[in-house]
C-alpha cells in the first residue's frame, strides 16, 4: 500500500504511516498556498507540524496485501475460528488473513477453498497456522482447542446461506424447486445445530471471543481490533487499510436472492426465535454481551 500526500507544489509517496490518519478531513481550501515545506526526497520522513495541512490519498497495491506466511515459529496454542456454517467463516477468514498475513488452517478440507487458503491443507494441529475454522460442536472437538473466536450470524441469515451453499456451492443460490421440497427438513435438523453449536462453545470453550457477524458488518475495524489484539497480533496501518480496501473478497453470495416466497412458516420461526432466546441467555450467562438486537424480526 502506499499513501500519496500531495502539497502544493509537491506531491510525496510514500509507505503508509500512522501520522495520517485517513478519516480525519479537514477543508480542502487550507491545502492551498502555503510552500514552506521541501522535501525532494521520497525516502524523507514526512513530519507534518500543527498548521500544516495535506491532502492525503491512498492507492491499494494489491500485492502487499496478499502476502501471507505460515507463523514464523510454531504456536504451542491453536485457536479455533468456530461458526455454525453459514456464519461468515470463510468472510472472516479472509479478513483474519488480511490484517495479520498468517494462513488460516481447517478442520477440514474443502478442495474449492483451498485456491483461496493455502493453509487449508495444512494439518490443522501443526500450530502453523493463526487460527483454524471448525463447525464442530463436541465436547471433545471443543476441548481440543486452547481458544476460540466464536462466530454467530443471525440464524435466519445463516440457515439460508448454508441451505444455497449446499445446493449451490460457495457462491451460488438455491433453486426455487429445492426451496419448496427440501428446505422444510433442513431447518428441522440445522436449526437446532445452530443452537447447540454455539451453546457447546460457550459451554466448554476455554477462553472465547464473541464476534457477531452483524457487528463485523456494522463496524469493521473496531470488531478486527478486537479479533487481532485477542490473536495477539498487532494490527499494521498498512494491514488494515487492506482490510478497509478489500473487505469484500468475493466471498458474499452476489445481490440479495429474489425469492417470490417468505421460506420461513410460522412454526419454524416459533423454533428459531426460542432458539434465538437461548442462546442469548447463555451469552449472558457468560457475561458476554447479548444477541444483536436484530436478531428477532418484528
Ligand atoms: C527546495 O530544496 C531544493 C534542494 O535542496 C532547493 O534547490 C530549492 O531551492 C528548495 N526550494 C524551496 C522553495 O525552498
Ligand atoms: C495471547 O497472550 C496471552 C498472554 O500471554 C495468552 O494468555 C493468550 O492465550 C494468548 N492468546 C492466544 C489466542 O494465543
Ligand atoms: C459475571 O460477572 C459477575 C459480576 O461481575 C460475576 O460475579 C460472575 O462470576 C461472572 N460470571 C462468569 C461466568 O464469569
Amino acid at each position: 500500500l502506499l499513501l500519496a500526500v500531495f502539497r502544493k507544489p509537491h506531491c510525496f509517496c510514500t509507505r503508509t504511516t500512522s501520522l495520517f490518519s485517513l478519516s480525519q478531513q479537514s477543508e480542502k481550501q487550507q491545502c492551498v498556498g502555503s510552500t514552506s515545506l521541501n522535501h525532494t526526497s521520497t525516502s524523507t520522513p514526512i513530519a507534518p507540524t500543527e498548521h500544516d495541512h495535506y491532502q492525503v490519498y491512498h492507492t491499494p497495491v494489491l500485492s502487499r496485501c496478499k502476502e501471507r506466511m505460515f507463523l514464523p515459529q510454531r504456536s504451542g496454542s491453536l485457536v479455533a475460528l468456530s461458526s455454525f456454517p453459514g456464519a461468515g467463516n470463510t468472510w472472516v477468514r479472509h479478513l483474519i488473513e488480511l490484517v495479520t498475513g498468517y494462513y488460516t488452517g481447517s478442520f477440514y478440507f474443502d478442495g474449492t477453498l483451498y485456491n483461496r487458503f493455502k493453509g487449508e491443507k495444512d494439518y490443522w494441529k501443526s500450530g502453523r497456522s493463526i487460527c483454524v475454522k471448525t463447525h464442530e460442536s463436541g465436547q471433545k472437538e471443543i476441548e481440543m482447542f486452547d481458544s476460540a473466536i466464536l462466530l454467530i450470524r443471525n440464524p435466519y441469515r445463516s440457515l439460508m446461506a448454508e441451505f444455497n451453499r449446499k445446493c449451490a456451492g460457495h457462491l451460488g443460490h438455491a433453486t426455487d424447486a429445492q426451496w419448496k421440497s427440501k428446505w422444510p427438513e433442513f431447518v428441522s435438523s440445522y436449526a437446532p445445530w445452530w443452537a447447540s453449536h454455539a451453546l457447546s462453545w460457550l459451554k466448554f470453550g476455554r477462553h472465547l471471543l464473541v464476534v457477531h457477524y452483524e457487528e463485523l458488518q456494522r463496524a469493521l475495524l473496531p470488531q478486527l481490533r478486537h479479533i487481532t489484539d485477542f490473536l495477539n497480533v498487532t494490527m499494521t496501518d498498512e494491514r488494515l487499510l487492506c482490510a478497509q480496501t478489500n473487505q469484500d473478497g468475493h466471498f458474499k453470495r452476489s445481490g440479495a436472492q429474489r425469492l417470490s416466497f417468505d421460506p420461513f412458516t410460522q412454526d419454524m420461526r416459533q423454533m428459531i426465535d426460542s432458539f434465538i432466546h437461548t442462546v442469548d441467555q447463555a451469552l449472558q450467562n457468560r457475561n458476554f454481551s447479548g444477541l444483536p438486537q436484530e436478531y428477532l424480526p418484528r
